[in-house]
């Protein structure tokens, strides 16, 4: 799976002091068209903003697993709305969601576990997505979870790449605090999830995130029934495998 638009590790040295608009000129000019920003209906808007502004009508995806909450809903139309973005939003396969609900119902995950579940509703409309382009960006940072602490601007997805196909992502704002994102949101006057007023820090699935008290982690609200250092829902694996190899 050679490369031949650039060096990867040359990339990430290069990019590792960069800001997040330049991590995202480097993901255009290398990818153009052939890129999409994914969008979860968080704080990521600041990542979904900026990469509108360097490349005004840029493809943007939105997984809707079908579960999400009614403001998540509203605050990806109204995205979609105020910025100039071509959003698409992916369900998952209605046969093979039907299967799934008819043998385990609807909260199999608090008696097995999310991997399931986030299989068919995230990971595999995701993997169709990322067989059509050759580069995603993601809103991930350092600061969201201990498997992320070693996240950096660009990698290749070892999860989503093929024996055909090397598949790069970027994470602009891999080194940017929560802080900071927020700081960009009152900045720029963006708007936000309702949610954010009511408690939610990270926002997932409504069966799977839940408000978190004053100094908890954001994460803790998220698949609050499982260990930490397995919170990953298999859109970042790769995540897990580097963190395990010690990497
Ligand atoms: S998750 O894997 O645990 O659900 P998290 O909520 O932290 O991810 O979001 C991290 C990044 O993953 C987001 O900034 C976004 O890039 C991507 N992502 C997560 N959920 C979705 C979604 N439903 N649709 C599109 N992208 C998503
Ligand atoms: Fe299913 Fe929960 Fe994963 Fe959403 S977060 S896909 S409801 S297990």
């Amino acid at each position: 799976m050679s490369n031949p638009l650039f060096d990867l590790d040359t990339l990430k040295a290069e990019l590792a002091d960069h800001n997040p608009r330049a991590v995202l000129s480097a993901a255009l000019e290398y990818f153009g068209n052939n890129l999409a920003v994914s969008f979860s209906g968080a704080e990521d808007v600041a990542v979904v903003h900026l990469a509108s502004r360097l490349k005004p009508g840029i493809n943007v995806f939105c997984l809707d697993t079908g579960r999400l909450h009614p403001e998540t809903y509203r605050f990806i139309e109204k995205v979609r709305e105020q910025f100039d973005i071509n959003l698409e939003v992916l369900n998952p396969s209605s046969q093979e969601l039907e299967n799934f609900v008819r043998a385990k119902g609807l909260f199999s995950f608090y008696q097995d576990g999310h991997t399931e579940c986030c299989g068919i509703r995230k990971v595999a409309p995701l993997r169709r997505k990322l067989a059509t382009v050759g580069a995603w960006v993601t809103g991930q940072r350092r600061d969201q979870n201990p498997t992320r602490s070693d996240l950096e601007e660009v990698e290749l997805d070892t999860t989503f790449s093929t024996p055909e196909k090397s598949l790069y992502k970027f994470n602009p704002m891999a080194k940017w605090t929560s802080a900071q994102v927020w700081d960009y949101i009152e900045a720029y006057e963006l708007p936000y999830n309702e949610l954010h007023t009511k408690g939610f820090i990270s926002i997932g699935c409504e069966p799977c995130t839940r408000t978190v008290l004053p100094n908890q982690h954001e994460r803790s609200g998220r698949w609050w029934w499982e260990d930490a250092t397995k919170k990953e829902c298999g859109l970042h694996a790769g995540n897990l495998h580097e963190s395990s190899n010690g990497h």
